[in-house]
């Protein structure tokens, strides 16, 4: 049986150009988009716009010209079936900075105000010296994202970035400062800066990913190891401001997260049920083209939050709720 699903998940990529569609979320497997190629957001984040989610991230394709860095768009009604929207950003190092430059972790925020998408990126150099966030604007949410400028935000070292929405509206950015912790903060009323620190975490911790559920604030974050997986932790608490909780481990310790990286985390608002999904990297540093996804939906609630065993999963867009598939 092992061997078998081994096969067909090579058989889906070998028919990359023919349409394929899921009928689970398989986490750790090749995931297909909409024309059989395994999916390249790495690093990701997701907004939703009326009924569609929109998915950013690394693009790390195979024979893209090194010259340039990429950011790809997904788009999907159901979470599960992926459509490419093409490479929404496609970069050449912008003012003075050497042609080594690191385009991480995008996240882009739609602005009902001003009408644009604006995405937020970790912007460095490969020494991860410069800790910055780049700006990248848009008129919808597939276009081709032009560059805006690029800063510390409210004056410090920025790495891992992770986005978070609330369920007013607001728009935060979440981001690492490595000699302290990790800082969120409200963006500005056009989103085109960071303005107002809410909190920091004195946790030092990236891939930061956070959820507001049932009144209480669940954050999740990696230790700094690189692109080697480690044991996530969460914290808990009742405002974006805190007092946040002490940081306990959300899947057994010996598993690494089972070998993945939090990246973010989806509220999913269903006619019976709300699904928190875990949405992870298990990164593959010397073949990122083949990276992969470990996203889960978590047990979640009264201050506690577990990643479960990965397995393959559907999740029903409309009423939320979720169940585990045989294959
Ligand atoms: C990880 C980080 C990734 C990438 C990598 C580079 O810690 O989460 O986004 O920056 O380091 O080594």
């Amino acid at each position: 049986m092992f061997v078998c699903l081994i096969y067909l998940s090579v058989i889906k990529v070998q028919a990359a150009g023919k349409p394929v569609s899921q009928d689970s979320i398989r986490p750790g497997q090749v995931w297909p988009d909409s024309d059989g190629n395994h999916i390249q957001a790495h690093g990701g984040g997701i907004i939703k716009i009326k009924r569609t989610y929109y998915w950013y991230g690394e693009q790390r394709g195979k024979g893209l010209d090194p010259k340039f860095r990429y950011v790809s768009c997904y788009s999907s009604k159901d979470l599960t079936n992926w459509k490419f929207m093409g490479n929404v950003v496609k970069m050449l190092p912008p003012d003075t900075l050497s042609d080594k430059w690191v385009l991480e972790r995008p996240k882009v925020f739609y602005n009902a105000g001003t009408k644009k998408y604006v995405m937020y990126f970790h912007l460095d150099d490969r020494g991860y010296k410069i800790a910055q966030v780049g700006v990248a604007t848009c008129d919808k949410p597939d276009g081709e994202y032009k560059y805006v400028k690029r800063f510390r935000p409210l004056g410090h070292e920025s790495r891992d970035i992770g986005q978070f929405i609330d369920d007013d509206g607001t728009a935060y950015l979440v981001f690492e400062d490595r000699p302290f912790g990790f800082r969120i903060a409200r963006l500005s009323k056009d989103y085109m800066d960071v303005e107002k620190e809410m909190t920091l975490v004195k946790a030092h911790m990236e891939g930061g990913a956070i959820v507001h559920y049932q009144g209480l604030y669940y954050s999740i974050g990696s230790a700094l190891t690189g692109w080697n997986a480690n044991p996530n932790k969460y914290s808990t608490a009742p405002t974006l401001e805190g007092p946040w909780t002490a940081f306990k481990d959300i899947a057994p310790v010996l598993t690494n997260t089972y070998g993945s990286q939090s990246t973010m985390l989806i509220k999913v608002v269903g006619t019976k049920k709300t699904t928190v999904i875990f949405m992870g990297d298990i990164w593959k540093p010397k073949t990122q083209y083949d990276s992969r996804y470990l996203w889960m939906p978590l047990e979640i609630g009264d201050g506690k939050l577990w990643l479960p065993e990965p397995k393959p999963w559907k999740l029903n867009i409309k009423t939320g709720e979720t169940s585990f598939s045989k294959n």
